[in-house]
Parts: C-alpha cells; sequence; structure tokens
C-alpha cells in the first residue's frame, strides 16, 4: 500500500526503505483510526519518522489473522522440518540485511552502531538459527504403563501468542521470542515498543522474504495501554510473553488471567555483583564496569549493585573510577569510539537523574558523574556515567531499579554478610561473584537466589543457556532448551491394547 514506506537516511550515510503501517497477513495497513507514535532519534530528540499505532480493533484483526494461520493446513500441516528451513532463511535475511538493521536500531535506540551490529545482530540471527534447528526436535515420548494399556504425549503449539517487546535490544528481544514461538508452530502477534518500533517493522518483510505464509507473525506496533492491554487481555490469545518493567508484568498478569492466558514473564532486577578479598582485582574491576555500563546501563540484568569486602573496598572503588573516566566514553552512538550513547528517551534520562537526587538526599556519597552530558546541540539524552559509593541497603538507590549507567557501591564484612546483602531485593534476575577460590564460587552460587550466576564475569547471554528470574525479576525461562517448554503443550494420549470392560 503507498504511503506506507519511506525513505530514510541515517547520519552514517545509509539509507533504506522504512515500513511504517501495522504488518497483518503478510501486509502493510493503516492503523483503523489513522493514529500514529512518533519515533524519536535519542540524540538528537528529533523524529525520525512516525508510524502507525493500533487500536483496539487492529489487535483484534492481527489476533484473527494468528488464528486463521494457525489453522490453515499451509501452517499447521507444514512438515517441521520445513518450518526449520524457513527460520533459517530468516536468519540468513537477517545476517544479509546487517548493516541495514544495525543502522536502524542505533538511530531509534542509541546503542553504539558497533554494539548493534556485532551483538544485537548477531543475537538475533543467531538465536533464530538456533531454534530453526529445534523445530523438528520438539516431539513426546511413549510411555509403557501395563502390558494392556501405554500412553504418549505429543508436544503442541500452545496457540496463538501475544509478544510484548521492550526497547532495550528491540531486535533481540523480538529474536529470543519469536524464535521458539515458530518452532513449536505457533502462531503470533507481537508487539514492539512504541520508543524504538522501527528494527522490528524492518524485520517484518524479511519474514515475507523468508516464505512463512500470511498472519503466521503479525507485527502491531502501538501505545502500551491501548495495544499491549489489548492483546494482554484478549480472550482469543493463547499465551502472553512479556519483557520489560515488574510494575507492568504485574498488570498484564491481572489481564492475562481473562481466559488464563499461559504467561512467561521476564521483568526488573538490581543484579549484585559481588568481589571478595581473593578475586583478581583487575578483571573483577572491568566487569563489574561492562556489566553495569554497556547498552547505556538499559539492560534488566545489569549488575547494579556492587559488594566489596571490606579489606579491597577503597582500592577497588579507585579502580572502577579509572576505569568508567577511561572506558565509558559518552557520544554520538555513530562514532565509533563511543562506548556509551544517549539514553533511550527523556522520560529514562529524567528517572536517572531523578536517582541522583534520591542518592545524594540518602546521604550516599556521589563518587564520579551525576549530570547530564552535552553533546553537540545539547538535545540529545545524555548523560554522565555515574557512581555512588557508601550505599547500604537501606537506601532507595539500593532497592530500585534505576535502569541507566548508574551503580550503587557496598561494602561488606564476611562471605555469609555478602550473601544476605545479595539477597536483601524484591528482584532476583543475575548475580555476579568475583572469587579464586573454587569451593566458595559454587557454595555462593548455590545460595544467591537469582536466575543465573555469573562466576568471574558479568552478564554473559548466550542463546544457548536459559535466562529468567526468580522473585519479581519474572516467570518462566527464554532460550536454550529450557525456551521451548513456553510455547509448547503436552498433550497425553492413553491408548487401550485390550482391557474391555
Ligand atoms: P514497560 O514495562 O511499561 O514497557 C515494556 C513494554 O510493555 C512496551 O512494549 C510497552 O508498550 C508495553 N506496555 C506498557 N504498558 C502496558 C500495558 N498496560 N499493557 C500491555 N503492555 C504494556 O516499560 P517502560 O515504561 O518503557 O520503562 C520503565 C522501566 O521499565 C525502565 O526504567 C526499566 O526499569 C524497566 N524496563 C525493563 C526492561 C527489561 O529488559 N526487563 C525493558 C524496558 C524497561
Ligand atoms: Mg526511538
Amino acid at each position: 500500500m503507498s504511503g506506507l514506506t519511506v525513505q530514510l537516511t541515517a547520519p552514517n550515510g545509509h539509507t533504506w526503505s522504512q515500513p511504517t503501517g501495522l504488518f497483518i497477513n503478510n501486509q502493510w495497513v493503516k492503523s483503523s483510526n489513522g493514529e500514529k507514535i512518533a519515533s524519536i532519534n535519542p540524540s538528537t530528540a528529533k523524529e525520525i519518522t512516525s508510524v502507525y499505532a493500533a487500536s483496539e480493533q487492529d489487535v483484534d484483526t492481527a489476533v484473527k489473522a494468528a488464528r486463521a494461520a494457525l489453522n490453515n493446513p499451509d501452517w499447521r500441516e507444514l512438515p517441521a522440518s520445513e518450518r526449520g528451513r524457513l527460520m533459517t532463511r530468516l536468519s540468513q535475511l537477517i545476517d544479509e540485511n546487517k548493516k541495514t538493521l544495525a543502522t536502524i536500531e542505533t538511530i531509534d535506540n542509541g546503542k553504539p552502531y558497533l554494539v548493534s551490529l556485532n551483538d544485537d545482530l548477531t543475537e538475533a540471527s543467531e538465536t533464530i538459527r538456533y531454534y530453526a534447528g529445534f523445530a523438528d526436535k520438539v516431539f513426546g515420548q511413549v510411555i509403557e504403563t501395563t502390558p494392556d494399556k501405554f500412553g504418549y504425549t505429543l508436544r503442541e503449539p500452545v496457540g496463538v501468542c501475544g509478544q510484548i517487546i521492550p526497547w532495550n535490544f528491540p531486535l533481540a528481544m523480538a529474536a529470543w521470542k519469536l524464535g521458539p514461538a515458530l518452532a513449536c508452530g505457533n502462531t503470533v502477534v507481537l508487539k514492539p515498543a512504541e520508543q524504538t518500533p522501527l528494527s522490528i517493522l524492518f524485520l517484518a518483510n524479511l519474514i515475507v522474504e523468508a516464505g512463512f505464509p500470511p498472519g503466521v507473525v503479525n507485527i502491531v506496533n502501538g501505545h502500551g495501554s491501548i495495544a499491549g492491554a489489548a492483546l494482554a487481555s484478549h480472550m482469543d490469545v493463547d499465551k502472553i510473553a512479556f519483557t520489560g518493567s515488574t510494575a507492568t508484568a504485574k498488570h498484564i498478569m491481572k489481564m492475562a488471567s481473562s481466559n488464563l492466558k499461559n504467561i512467561t514473564l521476564e521483568t526488573g532486577g538490581k543484579s549484585p555483583l559481588i568481589v571478595f578479598n581473593d578475586a583478581d582485582l583487575e578483571q573483577a574491576v572491568e566487569w563489574a564496569h561492562i556489566g553495569i555500563m554497556y547498552n547505556q546501563g538499559q539492560i534488566c540484568t545489569a549488575t547494579s549493585r556492587i559488594l566489596v569486602q571490606d579489606e579491597i573496598y577503597d582500592k577497588f572503588i579507585a579502580a572502577f573510577k579509572a576505569q568508567v573516566k577511561n572506558v565509558s566514553k559518552v557520544g554520538d552512538p555513530f562514532e565509533e569510539s563511543t562506548f556509551q550513547g544517549p539514553q533511550v528517551t527523556q522520560a529514562q534520562y529524567d528517572r536517572i537523574m531523578s536517582y541522583v537526587n534520591v542518592g545524594q538526599s540518602e546521604k550516599a556519597t556521589l563518587a564520579y558523574g551525576g549530570k547530564p552530558f552535552k553533546v553537540a546541540d545539547g538535545k540529545g539524552f545524555f548523560v554522565e556515567p555515574t557512581v555512588f559509593t557508601d550505599v547500604t541497603s537501606k537506601m532507595r538507590i539500593y532497592q530500585e531499579e534505576v535502569f541507566g549507567p548508574f551503580v550503587v557501591i557496598a561494602r561488606f564484612k564476611n562471605e555469609e554478610d555478602a550473601i544476605t546483602m545479595a539477597n536483601d531485593s524484591t528482584y532476583g534476575l543475575g548475580s555476579a561473584l568475583f572469587t579464586t577460590n573454587l569451593t566458595r564460587a559454587h557454595r555462593v552460587a548455590k545460595r544467591i537466589e537469582a536466575g543465573m550466576v555469573w562466576v568471574n564475569s558479568s552478564n554473559d547471554s548466550d542463546w544457548r543457556i536459559p535466562f529468567g528470574g526468580v522473585k519479581q525479576s519474572g516467570i518462566g525461562r527464554e532460550l536454550g532448551e529450557a525456551g521451548l517448554a513456553a510455547y509448547s503443550n503436552v498433550k497425553a494420549v492413553h491408548v487401550n491394547m485390550k482391557s474391555k470392560l
């Protein structure tokens, strides 16, 4: 349809055709009420373009398309190996369009271009490729019971899956959710975050090119409170998968109860990173820096609470500040030397600044940063990397997720103390520990209340390894073989061979 694509050029000179519509049944359409959302470049605070925003009615249309596709023999009866082949083709197309997709990710989200290209795009294509391999390896069991009877199980798709994506890793988060859903034969209505819709809309054209039948994947950009809520409460959606804030997840859980939807939630965190006396200090400093400052600190698993043992506390802080100063170069994300781009939105920028005030009013020591950072005309959402020290577990900056390049450092006396402080959180997503003592590493790993533990590193993520949280950090797992469990139902078939009544 004309008027649903615009030609865009990024600051790096890259030009591409950007879809701006809703993607339903492999076609581009306008929203029923004509409403649009402006997508902003966070480096300049200027509009890149605007895209159509789905109304409740549009979400309903997309759900109907997904339901029809689920029942369409073109998808339902497609041999699983063929399904895998379509997915492999999609991952190849992502690779072929890697530079365009990375450019879009950077202009829309603000993350450094080389990070988009090397990390986000690799993650997206590898995740789809990994799950493509699983498409024909998800099957049931035969269960022998008595000589007269036996049972077998089938692994069936859950059905129509609503997927709600955040803005911090738009394409990668879409891949985490599309991969297992498609491998298991589901159909999808995916809602990108309204702050970063562009790369996922571009991906939609690749889904058509890969050969997926109409309606298997539908993409409805839109506001959370309208399109997201319509999806979460829809009576004909079988499952909702969400990544975002814990507050929104609680809301989604309530809406999903309307028809008892299957849910997976991946939410907030305040992940601890523990540095013991016997750690390789240099390595601990480097990983601790990456663990919070990577991706502008906008990572659910960011190790945003650093706990350091008494004897090395001062030494660690001095080295950590030096590392921030040397490595966290803030600036234009299209500049190769930039480590930290702008925060994604004015709202996130304001949130970080407000937590600087909180930290100061709580009498923590502002050891580094804490101010806006001016790039070019000063309109972009850049902040200084920020470090608070002398933080205690009662403080709000120790307890609440900030979601920016903002870290708190606290001290502990002994191992027991470290575990207590690490677990003193409503969250339980990631956790990291630094020690050269092998038995301590595993002893502490076992006692931390978290979905993931990094021993002598931070924020490693791999599509082959399960990812998710405990406590208020989420429900269920994504990635790895565990990620498939969320997208298939087990049906038990009981067979009676000869028992007669
Ligand atoms: P959010 O949780 O409100 O948004 C995430 C997604 O949920 C977006 O697609 C949004 O449109 C959708 N959404 C929002 N309200 C909804 C509703 N009522 N029903 C259905 N869907 C809805 O997060 P937001 O406001 O963008 O960021 C606020 C905070 O959330 C951040 O500061 C950070 O702490 C946290 N966050 C965590 C993420 C993670 O990776 N776990 C990612 C993004 C945000
Ligand atoms: Mg944007």
